[in-house]
């Protein structure tokens, strides 16, 4: 019989604490797949707990997927038929053996996979929702399917009118949404000198003019942005307020303020894009709060639940609404039924709520151990947020440095991608928390990086 013991966090109530240590348990393999949960009755004795507050935390495990109940028999750990769910994220994570720190996607856990296939079932156990999937509907998205997008949002802290907003197949489907309806070829567009290079080649695409607006610890220099305005001022200005993607700098109150004066003074058309996202009291004012007639707001589930979803929202104008509706229609008529449903089922599920509890605590834990092994390259990282930006020490160029890390397995970004227009390059790289499969292969990342920047430029030089 086990002899396995939780360590129970500190946050929530007690039920809630041992069924996230039994799914930490499993998750860390201390618990095996086919291993017995200990009897109700003696775990309850060993916890000081009563059997009632033992019954609802191994119900919390089944429904989440983590155990299965044998009658007269006892709880055992699930043979997990999603087993394949783990391979795959260990080739896509780890990368044929890289520590993947690259690209910005959510810490990998399984309640993800449960959450979808709670989201699947339940659709499918329902002939009506089964068929509306496969219909056409309005691009938009249904009035139910706003209002849960919403509701979502609003239990985020994000915009939450049903009215506004437009469901989209992503954030970056949001941005090109966006340049394809507010501006017309070689109009200029502004944003942070270093922004999300998705709306960069967004930008490229849609022959738009970049104006790079520079940018320091407070987001972007608003002063500078009245200067280039009062020569000639952008249509739009694209930006990430609360977290700037790769930076992390946060924009101040006052420039937030002054942002919205200057865009009022110019007739620009602000875009919000708040994808990255950070828990509620990490933010500061949204636009789309101080100017909601000039702010389209961007939010996606991507950071948040999963990226392969391609499920977002646009918060618009009133006035906007008609020509971005008629501009998704000329794109694709609407985005896939089915996968707005499943969306909309997925955010739904408290499964949602512990995926987002468990990564917000994930990333602050990965954040702590990449701000401790880099301190002595003063690295740059709001809390809350799952990348970090990290200056190189003079001499090292971030393209060889790169190249040495690819050599010895980790994966980063260099700046390159994040300059608009043509911009100067910062020698500094862009380390994303969240992919490494387990915070050993983050550590060992980590390590590795250390390592690569305390050698002479001249040896990583001879790597590239
Ligand atoms: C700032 C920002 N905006 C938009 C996106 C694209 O999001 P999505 O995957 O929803 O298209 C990303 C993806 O990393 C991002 O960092």
């Amino acid at each position: 019989m086990t002899i396995w013991t939780p360590q129970l966090g500190d946050k929530g109530p007690r039920y809630r604490r041992i069924a996230d240590a039994i799914m930490a348990a499993i998750q860390s393999g201390e618990l095996a797949a086919g291993e017995r949960l200990p009897p109700q009755r003696r775990l309850a004795d060993q916890l000081g707990v009563t059997i009632g507050t033992i019954s609802r935390a191994y119900a919390e495990a089944h429904q989440q997927g983590w155990v299965e109940s044998r009658v007269g028999s006892g709880t055992y750990v699930r043979h997990r038929d999603d087993e394949a769910t783990t391979r795959f994220r260990a080739t896509r994570m780890v990368n044929d053996g890289m520590i993947d720190m690259s690209m910005s996607f959510p810490p990998p856990h399984s309640l993800r996979a449960t959450g979808l296939h709670n989201a699947l079932t339940r659709l499918c156990a329902s002939a009506d929702a089964m068929q509306a999937a496969t219909d056409y509907q309005h691009e938009a998205g249904t009035p139910e399917q706003r209002d849960c997008m919403a509701a979502w949002q609003g239990r985020l802290g994000l915009p939450d009118d049903p009215q506004r907003l437009l469901i989209t197949q992503g954030g970056q489907h949001g941005i090109h949404l966006v340049l394809r309806t507010l501006v017309q070829p070689g109009e200029l567009v502004a944003a942070d000198a270093l922004t999300y290079p998705g709306f960069v080649c967004a930008a490229r695409q849609a022959h738009l003019r970049q104006l790079a607006v520079p940018l320091d610890e407070q987001g972007m220099d608003v002063e500078a942005l009245a200067r280039l305005c009062a020569r000639q001022p952008p249509r739009l200005l694209y930006c990430m307020p609360d977290l700037n993607n790769p930076t992390g700098a946060r924009l101040s109150e006052s420039r937030r303020h002054r942002l919205v004066e200057i865009a009022r003074e110019h007739d620009i058309w602000l875009v919000e894009d708040a994808v990255q996202y950070l828990p509620p009291h990490q933010r500061g004012t949204a636009l789309i709060e101080l100017a909601p007639e000039r702010t389209l707001h961007i939010f996606s589930t991507s950071k948040v639940l999963a990226g392969g979803l391609r499920i977002g929202t646009l918060s618009v104008p009133a006035q906007l609404q008609e020509r971005l509706c008629a501009a998704l229609r000329s794109q694709s008529w609407m985005v896939p039924p089915l996968m707005v449903q499943a969306a909309c089922h997925w955010m739904e599920d408290p499964a949602g709520q512990s995926l987002l509890d468990w990564q917000i605590d994930e990333l602050a834990a990965r954040r702590a151990l990449a701000l401790e092994h880099l301190a002595a390259y003063q690295p740059r990282s709001q809390p809350g947020s799952s990348l970090v930006w990290l200056p190189l020490p003079e001499g090292q160029r971030s393209s060889q440095v790169q190249a040495a890390l690819k050599q010895s397995g980790v994966l980063v970004s260099t700046a390159e991608p994040f300059c608009m227009g043509s911009e100067p390059v910062p020698q500094a790289l862009r380390l994303c928390l969240g992919p490494p499969a387990s915070r050993e292969l983050l550590l060992h990342g980590l390590e590795t990086i250390v390592a690569t920047l305390a050698k002479p430029p001249e040896a990583n030089w001879a790597t590239v």
